[in-house]
């Protein structure tokens, strides 16, 4: 029986047992359950509203009670909640000191801790899943500092660009990705026991000395508003998303560029698939698959929006249905981050294709305008002489190498003769030394600067994360 039931006089409906339980989800917070309910047995003792002795009994049994979960032996089919599930075998385990465990305690706070000791793991173990994804994507930038690719807008042609730049822009995104979650961070590290119910309590707690003893650097202030939000577990999962849109982005380049008919890269035999049916079949199906799992996890976010968007104050029951979510998309983040670091450390890059590909399509063009520009002309004047002799070209089936000094003077007497140095491929990309540009002096300054960041975060990562 429920250790609830004492007012009520019929027993719960089976119907209604399937419906409201969810231990079998929740078990997944058991171990940080226990951790809060031995902190919150100490602190109980420390204000002598329990005995020193029973609180040695409490976190005995609690111990063995995690070993057992540990082991399996513990079948939660049955129970309704991780917090009833251990609070019922501490009682049937050690009867009289276990009877207070839930004193000054609700369920509302004790599941707001667990979440937010689960999250302050998971943010930690996040961050250094992307750390290393990050290490792997500046090892490939380094190795391909003077390949050069078609950049393009509108996937149309538009500057040639380095492949370490391209690879870099995603060091970028989930750089900030990190600083996100760490963000995040600050406010799920808030403790929230001891808000009990809603109202707090009249008991002689120390609130404190509890968040002192589970590391959490403050308490919340107002005890509705512990039980109520749910704000944390948003957040995380809007990071989340944030992070899984760029997963998906950098997957559908793989895609694309694994296409034979973009023929940029290839990926590793073994993280390709082939097909039942047609016998040549060599596909994408793992970044397809991360590219899918964005939307399990854009929809674990949508669910909570919802979920919250209308609950009065205090605690309301809608909010158990976070948890599934939550912890579903904490799984599909890592896991999509870890196989994919994987798999781009299996990519064979065509480089030669690039080349060839990053040399079609008027590659110079803005070049020839920034050219004109240090001429003197104006820029818009420039952009329309270029945009001219573009159409010249197309007419007249050239490209811009062809041409002779005196055709190019036809369009604007400001071309000079140094104006074909301007031409190659390498000269376009080598000169792009704006802040944050792909020319080799401003790539070398930008992988310095993410190796900096990502040394600085080895050492201080885990003191910011605790
Ligand atoms: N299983 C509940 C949840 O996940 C724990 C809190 C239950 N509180 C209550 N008053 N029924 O939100």
């Amino acid at each position: 029986m429920s250790l609830w039931r004492g007012r009520f006089k019929e027993d719960m409906h089976p119907l209604v047992k399937n419906f409201t339980f969810s231990a079998e989800i929740d078990k997944e917070l058991f171990n940080y359950d226990i951790e809060g309910s031995i902190a919150h047995a100490r602190m109980l003792a420390k204000c002598g509203i329990i005995k020193e002795v029973e609180v040695e009994k409490i976190i005995k049994s609690l111990r063995e009670i995690e070993k057992d979960i540990q082991d399996g032996k513990i079948d939660f089919s049955k129970k309704e909640d991780i917090h009833m599930a251990i609070e019922e075998e501490l009682i049937r385990r050690e009867k009289d000191a276990g009877e207070k465990i839930h004193t000054a305690r609700s369920r509302n706070d004790q599941i707001a801790l667990d979440e937010k000791l689960y999250l302050r793991e998971k943010i930690k173990t996040l961050c250094s899943t992307i750390h290393s994804f990050q290490l792997t994507l500046l090892d490939i930038a380094e190795a391909n500092k003077d390949v050069t690719l078609p950049g393009c807008t509108h996937l149309q042609y538009a500057q040639p660009v380095s492949l370490a730049h391209h690879i870099l822009a995603y060091f970028w995104m989930f750089e900030r990705d990190k600083g996100r979650l760490l963000d995040c961070y600050k406010r799920v590290n808030v403790c929230p026991l001891g808000a009990a119910a809603l109202a707090g309590t009249s008991l002689p707690i120390d609130r404190e000395y509890t968040a002192k003893l589970l590391a959490f650097p403050a308490i919340t202030e107002n005890s509705i508003d512990t039980v109520s939000d749910r704000d944390y577990v948003v957040e995380f999962l809007s990071s989340c998303s944030i992070i899984m849109i760029h997963l998906s982005r950098f997957c559908e380049e793989i895609i694309l560029w694994a296409s034979p008919f973009f023929n940029f890269l290839e990926i590793g035999e073994g993280f390709s698939t082939g097909s039942s049916l047609m016998p040549h079949k060599k596909n994408p199906d793992v970044p397809e698959l991360i590219r899918g799992k964005t939307g399990k996890v854009y929809a674990a976010l949508i669910s909570l929006l919802t979920i919250m968007k209308a609950l009065p104050l205090s605690y309301n029951r809608d909010m158990q249905e976070d948890k599934f979510l939550l912890f579903q998309a904490a799984d599909e983040v890592k896991l999509s981050l870890e196989i994919f670091t994987q798999l781009m450390k299996n990519l064979k890059f065509n480089t030669q294709k690039m080349r060839q590909k990053a040399e079609e399509g008027f590659f110079a063009a803005t070049d020839l305008v920034e050219y004109l520009v240090t001429k003197g002309v104006p820029f818009r004047t420039a952009h329309r002489i270029v945009g001219k002799l573009v159409r010249w070209c197309i007419e007249n089936k050239k490209d811009f190498t062809c041409l002779s000094l005196q055709e190019y003077k036809k369009f604007s007497p400001c071309f000079e003769e140094n104006v074909k140095q301007r031409l190659s491929l390498e000269e376009c990309v080598k000169n792009k030394n704006s802040a944050g540009g792909t020319g080799k002096k401003s790539l070398e300054i930008q992988i310095k600067h993410a190796r900096e960041k990502l040394e600085i975060q080895h050492e201080s990562f885990s003191l910011q994360a605790r």
